[in-house]
């Protein structure tokens, strides 16, 4: 998968004023029809991945192209002790990421415009490294994992939720579709297990995978240097 022009109609939409504001309800991320697509209701994958991340012991969580803040605030009302960042490229994204959290009191969340292609953050900053639903929209997802990579100190922890391309043959046409008319690569297993491990992650587990959906984490070495 090479690089991708422009801005896709999948990213475009997420910059889109009608999607963003509906975007948490249960008329999009949380509704019904996504949690069959999916294959799992939200606060199943929130909880999933906040295992996977260890979040209990984390104190610094980035979650990578946050969109409206539906990881983010709970990570934040979850991390008594820690700081958690949202980045994302949409600016509306973000403005209704402030809202939120200013409603809910998350004294412990920063949020940042930026791109997941090149992080403003130092080396080995991170405890957690988070992304879902957006990997799949990156044009570069080689150059995000190695910045993912960058940012996590080591035996830092990288939770992920992605599209998945299951492997019949109507599967792999829908994928082809939806990558030509949106933009959104979706994964086979074998080939997000390869990139993780080509940006050097180890471990990588797969705690979910159904349908259009797959759940992953992977840890960056504890032997790797900053
Ligand atoms: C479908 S939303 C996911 C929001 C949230 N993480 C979730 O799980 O529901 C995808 C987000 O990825 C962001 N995004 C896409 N490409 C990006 C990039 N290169 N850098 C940062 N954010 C990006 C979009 O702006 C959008 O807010």
């Amino acid at each position: 998968m090479g690089p991708k022009p422009s801005k896709s109609l999948g990213q475009r939409l997420m910059e889109w004023r009608p999607l963003v504001s509906i975007y948490e309800s249960r008329f999009w991320r949380r509704s019904g029809l996504f949690a069959r697509i999916a294959g799992i209701p939200f606060d199943q994958e929130l909880a999933t991945l906040s295992r996977e991340a260890r979040l209990e012991k984390a104190r610094r969580v980035l979650d990578l192209a946050c969109g409206s803040g539906i990881y983010t605030r709970p990570f934040a009302h979850r991390l008594a002790h820690g700081r958690v960042v949202g980045l994302d490229l949409s600016t509306p994204m973000l403005a209704q990421a402030l809202r939120r959290s200013r409603e809910e009191g998350c004294g412990n969340l920063d949020l940042v415009r930026g791109s997941a292609l090149d992080l403003p953050f130092r080396s080995g900053c991170f405890d957690v490294v988070n992304c879902c639903g957006a990997v799949h929209l990156f044009p570069d997802v080689p150059r995000a994992l190695a910045e993912i990579q960058r940012v996590l100190a080591p035996g830092g922890r990288f939770t992920a939720a992605v599209f998945r391309r299951g492997p019949s043959e109507r599967e792999v046409r829908r994928a082809e579709q939806r990558e030509r008319m949106m933009g959104v690569h979706a994964f086979s297993r074998e080939e997000f297990e390869g990139r993780l491990a080509d940006a050097g992650f180890v471990a990588a587990r797969f705690p979910h995978e159904h349908g259009v959906w797959m759940l992953a984490a992977a840890e960056k070495s504890a032997e790797a240097s900053v």
